[in-house]
């Protein structure tokens, strides 16, 4: 059995899950592909750095364009973040023909539908689940699941670090630094955590939810966003006493053609379902006109949850390269509808 060679660029926090999972559950995976999923080579930025998972040093570079042009590489998966050298990095992949992996909702917010002609050009697949709400099917969903409908809202709790420093302030009158701290050590928080705590993280996770589920091209620079770095304790205490929490929540709304994206710190009664989520954990509910209300819930960030959804996305590829059908699978109607709607 021929095995599919991965090269995986970053083994921090998403990488090592990564890593876990396609060893942890090697057998498992080659019933379902065919043929076993092997990390071939590691791009990293310091080599002598401890690492939580044992590697052949002899996989391990510091070079990502030596896992990227390394022509034994059937996919490469991104987990290193950031838009530049990244998105070099990706396209490079792509235009020599390998499938892509990736977790990088920064890039695929502001990138995405380069990235996704580029693709298309070459005959690649792109797969993005982990981009948004951790180990959350949500994309795959929205795609595939909705295909049938025509979704008008999708709102919910998309990022995981806030929503871990508003459950602490809320429950345990824990001080801000302290919580955003814990969720940095935690692994939950980006290398920078303005992104997540000023609400562009759940923006540009907001921008790929609306431009699938709505099937048009939503622009990053159309999110109105505030984040949560001016909530002070008392304005938790204030809402609580009124019979509310306050979380911080994206809602992404269509009427006829006509679209509104948000990000902003709100307050939900007690007894909505968003109330609830509480920690790490997101909840993204969706409305669609034939299909009525739905909500899906789990972890929205951290190791082996987000590493969940890019092995996923990992064996769509693998399955796709087994039948000869990468880039041609549904990953391809958003392509399509994409340039469709960039067209116009
Ligand atoms: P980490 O900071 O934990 O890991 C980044 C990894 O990339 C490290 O191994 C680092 O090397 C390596 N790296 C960074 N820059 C370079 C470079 N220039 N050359 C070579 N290697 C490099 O990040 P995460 O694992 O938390 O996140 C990775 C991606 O996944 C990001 O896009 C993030 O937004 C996304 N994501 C993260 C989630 C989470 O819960 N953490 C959830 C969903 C998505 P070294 O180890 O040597 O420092
Ligand atoms: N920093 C992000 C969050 C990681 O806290 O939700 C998951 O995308």
């Amino acid at each position: 059995m021929k095995p599919v060679k991965v090269g995986l660029l970053g083994l921090g926090t998403v990488g090592t899950g990564v890593v876990r999972i396609v060893e942890g559950h090697r057998e498992d995976l080659i019933g379902q592909v065919g043929s076993p999923i092997e990390i071939a080579r590691i791009a990293v930025r310091q080599l002598d750095k401890p690492r939580a998972v044992a590697i052949e040093s002899a996989k391990l570079t510091d070079d990502p364009w030596e896992v990227v042009r390394d022509p034994e590489i059937d996919v490469v998966v991104e987990v290193m973040g950031g838009v530049e050298p990244t998105k070099a990095y990706i396209l490079e992949a792509l235009k020599l023909g390998k499938h892509v992996v990736t977790a990088n909702k920064d890039l695929m917010a502001l990138c995405g539908s380069e990235i996704l002609s580029t693709a298309r050009e070459h005959g690649c697949d792109v797969m993005y689940e982990a981009s948004v709400a951790g180990g959350i099917p949500i994309i795959r969903t929205l795609i595939e699941g909705f295909s049938s409908d025509r979704i008008d809202r999708i709102m919910g709790i998309v990022n995981g670090t806030t929503n871990y420093i508003l459950t602490k302030m809320s429950q345990e009158g824990a001080s801000y630094e302290e919580v955003l701290k814990e969720a940095q050590q935690l692994g939950y928080a980006e290398a920078d955590p303005t992104s997540d705590v000023e609400g562009l993280d759940a923006a540009r996770k907001m921008t790929i939810l609306a431009t699938i589920g709505f099937r048009m091209n939503v622009e990053l620079s159309d999110v109105e966003v505030q984040g949560i770095s001016k909530v002070t304790k008392e304005d938790i205490a204030c809402a609580k006493k009124l019979g509310y929490e306050l979380k911080l929540i994206g809602i992404a709304d269509r009427q006829d053609d006509r679209i509104s994206v948000s990000v902003q710190p709100t307050m939900v009664k007690r007894d909505h379902p968003l109330a609830s989520v509480s920690g790490v954990f997101n909840a993204v509910f969706v409305r669609g006109e034939a299909v009525g209300e739905t909500m899906f819930y789990g972890a929205g960030a951290g190791e082996l949850p987000t590493a969940t959804s890019v092995v996923a996305d990992l064996v769509a590829v693998a399955k796709n390269l087994k039948l000869g059908v990468n880039g041609k699978q549904s990953a391809a109607v958003f392509k399509e509808k994409i340039l469709k709607s960039e067209a116009e």
